[in-house]
């Protein structure tokens, strides 16, 4: 089941809903909500009543979205316990107990919340604004509160819900999926927030655990895309004594929630889109990328950059090479040499990856980095030390676990993805050696050729059409140079025309190799999953020898560049269209950036990869490839930087350091190029060296940036739809990775009113003469935060 068909199902799941009658959001004691009734709050925003989910009969008291047609349930009171008919009520007792009743009265569901009774107690249930459906003690002038819903997560955190754990009282605020979009009786996924050591979320299935999210490094859980500051929404993160939790507040009124679904995609984030729909960011859904847990075992790295993903870490070989000759790391790394605590070794900084997993670890929040080392090195135990915080502060040790705990697990698997590359701040010093590497040296070994496995696996692939070669040659007349339509990164593209009369665009992949050819299949696997309304289809794929061709589908309009850069053919495409296809491409971005199996970053986003379809709907095209390509290259050029200038970012440019960011860069440049109809790469204007973005930023400082609008668009642009794109754009555009959004956040910037932030200056951006690719250039390693390990 896809994900989209998962949530279809969950918005079909109220059609059965009772209708409204009651339309107060207060009870007081005695009072019966029947099936049928419903509870409404003040603000119209949740219902409470009862429902049947999906396909099913049996009915459920639950809470749901009010003003959303479509309806979805965000909380369940008896999960495990339906009524089979109509006959059921809820009932509160006037000792502050909420029961549900069915018709012989026998009791199905109580919260348990009974206050000792007295004269003067009145109790009232209410369900609120934010969807907290509560029992309150009105006796004395200050409400207090009985029992409330938010203590009882199921599968969905509302902005303002705990999600944690009370350390006094033990109560866990963690959430289940549902069984089935047809039952809300707890599923296979448990998502939950584990204290012990520095705080991480964690998923499970079963026994299992699959994903961990964090530590919370001052600003957002590393490997979540939610990040503070952000115009949307503040993460609030509390660790005291008595409760560790997080929770998200919403700055504006767009709907977003974190539900855990029944299926393998797991933890999602949902809000409400411009076409007032559901949209949703899958955050765990990695079944083979670097975010899954243990991956590549202790001590190992793990990057998506190279094949295998699974490396020892400097100093360490594999614990059981056999499996790690077969692609298998998850046995992990044992060290060459026994550790010299004592005098010799030291610490080696490892930058660019996630935090090892802090079950086994302690912290303080008020010691600085110098303390913490010395505290790291005094105890032959302590493995790893790292600043808490990536502001440059605080200190996190990390200890064997097996010595600290006695307890056989995984201390230092220490996970390098792709997504992890963004975490730049986040590094890591090892104990391996005294000797300092240089940055980022992981990123120089990409892909390796898994020499011992020749033989391709084809039978995953049986869901993609396999092509011959006499077919695609008939249907491009022989790959005839006048139906040659385009040059790509990969080779040349062919317009054809197939026997049954589809139209096709088939693209030659010229630098191939029978050696590469399994990664070929693995990529092609990878691309063929990759399912998006935004992205260009795969229809097939053709192996003859040394010819690699795909074949997708042809899209009539050809590509953005041919239209927006071009004075006649730019009034094809009106405003609405623009805005249109700026949300198309960022979805499609989002997802292919989102932990949907593997992490794509595309690495090549200019205006001749965005393709149009009949109706002017924008299909990103070349995805998947990039990557594979880079790994190709390696062997002999393994600095090669793909990607188009004009749209590629500074530390790109400069060392190869590529990230999800970078894709965000050449996202911000096209948003540009689309508001004002010029090329980034030939922009020129009279009096300044500018390039588009530095004229952008120029007149946006000015407040001045209607004037970057295309004169084709005078007639029909909507200026604040526009001033907003701009803006989102030079946010994209900003010199520093950090500093720009990610996709997630210019999605949500995309759709909401919220106020957006200042964008900082753009990349290569010159004044008086000071040019920012020198001072780039000397970029301060000791400004990034760094994990030390041993
Ligand atoms: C009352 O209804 C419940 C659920 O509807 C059912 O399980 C139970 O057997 C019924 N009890 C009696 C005594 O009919
Ligand atoms: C209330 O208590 C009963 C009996 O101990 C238990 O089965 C039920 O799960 C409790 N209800 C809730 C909502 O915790
Ligand atoms: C309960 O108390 C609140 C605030 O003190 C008040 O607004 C509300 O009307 C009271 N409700 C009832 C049913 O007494
Ligand atoms: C990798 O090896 C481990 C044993 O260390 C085994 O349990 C696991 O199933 C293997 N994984 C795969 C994908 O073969
Ligand atoms: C944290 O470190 C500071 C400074 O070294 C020290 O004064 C304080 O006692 C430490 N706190 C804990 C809980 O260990
Ligand atoms: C380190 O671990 C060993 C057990 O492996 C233990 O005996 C020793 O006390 C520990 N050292 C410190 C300083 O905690």
């Amino acid at each position: 089941m896809t994900f989209q068909s998962m949530i279809m199902l969950f918005s079909c799941a109220l059609f059965l809903l009772g209708s409204s009658s009651a339309t107060s959001d207060t009870i007081p004691a005695l009072q019966a909500i029947k099936d049928g009734d419903t509870l409404v709050s003040n603000g119209q925003t949740y219902e409470l009543g009862f429902f049947s989910p999906g396909k099913s009969q049996n009915r459920y008291l639950g809470i749901w979205y009010k003003k959303i047609s479509t309806g979805t349930v965000v909380w369940v009171a008896n999960r495990e316990t339906p009524i089979t008919d109509k006959s059921g009520m809820l009932k509160l007792s006037t000792d502050g107990n909420l029961q549900i009743l069915s018709g012989n009265s026998t009791k199905i569901w109580s919260s348990n919340s009974t206050v000792s009774m007295n004269d003067n107690l009145v109790v009232v249930l209410q369900l609120l604004d934010t969807g907290n459906l509560i029992v309150w003690d009105n006796s004395s002038r200050k409400q207090s509160v009985i029992w409330q819903s938010f203590d009882y997560l199921g599968n969905t955190l509302l902005p303002g819900m705990k999600f944690g754990k009370n350390k006094v009282t033990g109560r866990e605020w963690s959430m289940t999926s549902w069984k089935s979009p047809d039952d809300p009786s707890p599923g296979p996924y448990y998502h939950w927030l584990d204290p012990t050591g520095y705080p991480q979320m964690f998923v499970r299935q079963g026994s299992v655990i699959l994903w961990r999210f964090g530590p919370w490094n001052g600003h957002k859980f590393q490997g979540l895309p939610l990040e503070n500051p952000n115009p949307l929404y503040s993460i609030v993160f509390v660790d005291n004594e008595v409760e560790t939790y997080y929770k998200f507040e919403l700055k504006t009124s767009a709907v977003q929630r974190i539900v855990i679904m029944p299926d393998d995609t797991t933890v999602q984030l949902h809000w409400i889109d411009q076409i007032q729909d559901w949209a949703m960011y899958s955050i765990a859904a990695v079944k083979d990328g670097c975010g899954r847990y243990g991956l590549c075992g202790p001590y190992g790295s793990c990057s998506m950059n190279r094949y295998p993903p699974c490396k020892c870490m400097e100093g360490f070989r594999p614990r059981v090479p056999d499996e790690w000759d077969r692609a298998n790391g998850s046995s992990g790394c044992v060290r060459n040499r026994a550790l010299d605590c004592g005098s010799g070794d030291g610490f080696k900084k490892i930058s660019g990856v996630m935090f090892p997993d802090t079950r086994w670890s302690s912290y303080n929040h008020s010691m600085t980095l110098v303390e913490c080392e010395t505290a790291c090195r005094m105890n032959c135990n302590c493995t790893a030390y790292a600043n808490s915080d990536i502001s440059g502060s605080g200190c996190l040790l990390w200890f064997d676990s097996q010595s600290s705990f006695s307890k056989k697990i995984r201390v230092l698997a220490v996970v390098l993805s792709a997504s992890s590359a963004v975490l730049l701040f986040a590094a890591v010093y090892a104990y391996i050696k005294k000797k300092k590497i240089p940055l980022m040296k992981e990123r120089g070994n990409l892909y390796g050729l898994n020499k011992k496995s020749n033989n391709v696996q084809m039978e995953d692939l049986d869901e993609l059409p396999s092509f011959c070669l006499r077919e695609i040659a008939k249907a491009t007349h022989n790959f005839d140079v006048n139906n040659k339509i385009g040059e790509g990164g990969f080779g040349p593209v062919y317009k054809g025309v197939l026997e049954d009369g589809r139209e096709i665009a088939v693209k030659r992949l010229s630098e191939t190799s029978k050696q590469g050819l399994e990664e070929f299949m693995n990529e092609i696997r990878t691309i063929a999953k990759l399912q998006h309304r935004n992205l260009v289809k795969l229809l097939g794929y053709c192996i003859h020898g040394n010819e690699l061709i795909l074949i997708y589908e042809y899209m009539i309009n050809k590509s953005l560049d041919l239209i927006i850069f071009d004075e006649t053919r730019s009034t094809m495409l009106d405003w609405s269209k623009r805005f249109n296809i700026i949300h198309g491409m960022a979805r499609g971005i989002l997802y292919l950036h989102q932990d949907s199996r593997l992490q794509i970053i595309h690495r090549d986003l200019k205006a001749g990869n965005i393709l149009l379809d009949a109706n002017m709907n924008p299909k990103i095209s070349d995805f998947g490839l990039a990557r594979k390509f880079v790994g190709f290259d390696v062997t002999a050029k393994t600095k090669k930087v793909v990607g188009t200038h004009g749209y590629i970012p500074p530390e790109y440019a400069l060392y190869g350091r590529f990230s999800i960011k970078s894709d965000v860069f050449s996202f911000g440049v096209l948003v540009l190029e689309i508001v004002s109809g010029k090329k980034n790469r030939e922009f020129s204007l009279d009096g300044h060296n500018d390039n588009l973005l530095g004229h952008a930023w120029r007149l946006y400082k000015k407040g001045r940036s209607i004037e970057l609008i295309s004169a084709s668009l005078h007639g029909s642009c909507v200026v604040s739809e526009v001033l907003r794109s701009i803006q989102v754009g030079l946010l994209c555009v900003q010199h520093h990775a950090e500093d720009r959004p990610t996709m997630l956040s210019v999605v949500l910037m995309l759709v909401s009113e919220g106020v957006l932030p200042q964008p900082k200056h753009p990349a290569f951006y010159t004044e008086e003469g000071r040019s920012e690719l020198e001072s780039a250039s000397s970029v301060d390693e000791d400004t990034i935060t760094l994990l030390y390990a041993r």
